[in-house]
């Protein structure tokens, strides 16, 4: 099947399932968390939420801490826009929702992997990891009117020959797992639309659960933190620096870092180094 042919039948899966209301599929723009918030700003279908925006190849993709993202053909990069009524009641919890989607993205990651539960893990604060590798990041922005902008990329088929150094040392991508590991499985079947319907029902039950009071989320980072027992270095945003061994999460979705002055539960810093 070619390439739009796919999508076609990814398009009619994803709107049959009943949960996205308005999806915009673009071959090619700059970045769909940019074209999801000025679909919000500008539509009149605003109220159409949730709203999914995909792009088969972004040329300005972007990425957390103001990085680019590595956005070619093969990766699956799409903004999920959720309205207010999808978030928990107390605004305090709504920092959570990176780490529920992480969540949704690691178990569906792990759903395509052979040993997946194995393999596939979770870096605080939410990306994926496939065998100590990168597979994917996320990137959450607020927009108009209250909406949350959930910006995830997933390597599934992606050639990382072109990538920067720093991406070709750090990054890995789904097919390679399929192909050194399980000869067996077919791996055309891997494609990013198919992933792509595969996480929308998982996004629509860990957000479903999360904003009606559920934990499903935290059992997941439990299962698959990356981190538990590890030595890390933190920054923080002022760039203050910590050093401590890793207790995993705690149920609020802060890192546990037992250090030299005490337990810390960071709430928001960048994992410079872990081993
Ligand atoms: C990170 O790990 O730094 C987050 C990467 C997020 C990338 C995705 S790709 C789809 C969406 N559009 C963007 O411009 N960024 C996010």
């Amino acid at each position: 099947m070619s390439l739009p042919e796919i999508n076609t039948g990814v398009r009619q899966r994803i709107l049959k399932q009943g949960w996205i209301q308005f999806l915009d599929w673009q071959h090619e723009l700059d970045s769909t968390n940019q074209r999801a918030k000025e679909w919000l700003l500008y539509s009149t279908e605003s109220a159409s939420l949730p709203a999914l925006f995909v792009a088969d190849v972004q040329l300005a993709g972007r990425g957390r801490g103001g990085k680019v993202w590595f956005s070619p053909q093969g990766c699956l990069m799409f903004t999920l826009a959720i309205g207010r009524s999808l978030l928990p009641e107390s605004p305090q919890k709504w920092s959570q929702l990176a780490l529920v989607s992480a969540a949704a993205v690691a178990e569906c990651v792990a759903s395509w992997i052979p040993d997946g539960a194995r393999r596939v893990a979770l870096k605080w604060p939410n990306d994926t990891y496939l065998v100590g590798r990168k597979c994917s990041g996320i990137l959450v922005e607020s927009g108009a009117g209250g909406a949350r902008l959930i910006g995830i990329g997933i390597n599934v088929h992606v050639d990382f020959s072109p990538a920067p150094a720093e991406v070709r040392q750090r990054a890995t991508s789904m097919h390679e797992h399929i192909l050194h590991h399980e000869a067996t499985l077919d791996v055309r079947r891997l494609d990013p639309g198919q992933v792509l319907a595969d996480l929308l029902e998982l996004l629509q039950l860990y957000i479903g659960d999360w904003s009606s009071g559920g934990d499903a989320w935290f059992s997941v980072w439990q299962r698959r933190c990356l981190l538990s027992g590890k030595m890390l270095e933190i920054r923080y945003g002022n760039g203050q620096r910590v050093l401590g061994s890793c207790l995993g999460i705690d149920a609020q979705g802060c890192l546990m870092l037992d250090t030299k002055a005490g337990i810390a539960c960071i709430a928001s810093g960048e994992v410079l180094s872990w081993q």
